[in-house]
C-alpha cells in the first residue's frame, strides 16, 4: 500500500521525514508548486531519502473550474520548479479536492492519482482518529490520503506504520504500487486492484 501526503511541504514535514526514516518507510508527497522554492531544503530531502515527489498543482485551485490553458499552466509550473529544485521529473498528478473531469485529464496529460482511503485528517485533526481510520479501511493495493500540513497527522504516522506493519502491509511509493502496469495520461487511479 502507499502512504501519500498532500498540500506541503509545511512546518511539520521535516518531522514526518524523521518518522519515516526511522521506520524505513517510503511515501509519496503531492506537493504544491508554490511551496517548493520556499521549502527547497525539505523538498530536496524528500527526494534524497527515496520518497516520491508528485504534482498537486501550483496553487491548489479546483481544476474542473479552470480553462484548459490554466490547468496546463498549474501543472507545468509545478513540474518545472520540482525539476529545478531537485532534478526530479514528477510522473504523477493529484487534482486538488480530487476534482477533475475528462477535459482536465486531457490538459494535465499525466496519470491522475486519487485515493482509496481518506483519513479526513484536515477536518478532524485528531491523531487517534487518523490512526483508527487508516487501520480500519486500508486494503491491499490501497492509497491513503493524508495532509502533512497538520501536526496531528504527522503525529499519527508512527502508529499508522506500526499497526499496518503488524497486519503485514508493505509501504511503497505510488509508482512502485503500480509497477509493471502502464499508467495512462489523464486516466484516474484510486488504488492498485
Ligand atoms: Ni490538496
Amino acid at each position: 500500500m502507499a502512504l501519500t501526503f498532500d498540500d506541503g511541504p509545511g512546518p511539520y514535514t521535516g518531522r514526518l521525514l524523521d518518522h519515516l526514516a526511522k521506520a524505513r518507510v517510503r511515501a509519496t508527497f503531492f506537493v504544491l508548486g508554490e511551496l517548493v522554492r520556499p521549502n527547497a531544503r525539505t523538498v530536496r530531502r524528500i527526494a534524497a531519502e527515496g520518497h516520491e515527489l508528485a504534482n498537486h498543482s501550483w496553487s491548489h485551485p479546483d481544476m474542473a473550474g479552470l480553462s484548459s490553458r490554466r490547468v496546463r499552466s498549474e501543472v507545468r509550473r509545478t513540474q518545472g520548479v520540482i525539476h529545478q529544485v531537485t532534478g526530479v521529473r514528477s510522473r504523477l498528478f493529484r487534482p486538488p479536492y480530487g476534482s477533475t473531469n475528462a477535459r482536465v485529464g486531457r490538459a494535465v496529460a499525466m496519470p491522475q492519482i486519487l485515493w482509496s482511503v481518506d483519513t479526513m485528517d484536515w477536518r478532524h485533526r485528531n491523531t487517534a482518529r487518523t490512526v483508527r481510520i487508516v487501520t480500519k479501511e486500508t486494503r491491499n493495493g490501497g492509497i491513503v490520503l493524508f495532509h502533512d500540513v497538520h501536526r496531528p497527522t504527522v503525529a499519527a504516522v508512527p502508529q499508522v506504520v506500526t499497526r499496518l506493519q503488524r497486519k503485514g502491509y508493505r509501504f511503497v511509493t505510488v509508482s512502485e504500487l503500480f509497477a509493471g502496469r502502464r499508467l495512462r495520461p489523464g486516466t484516474v487511479y484510486y488504488e492498485r486492484d
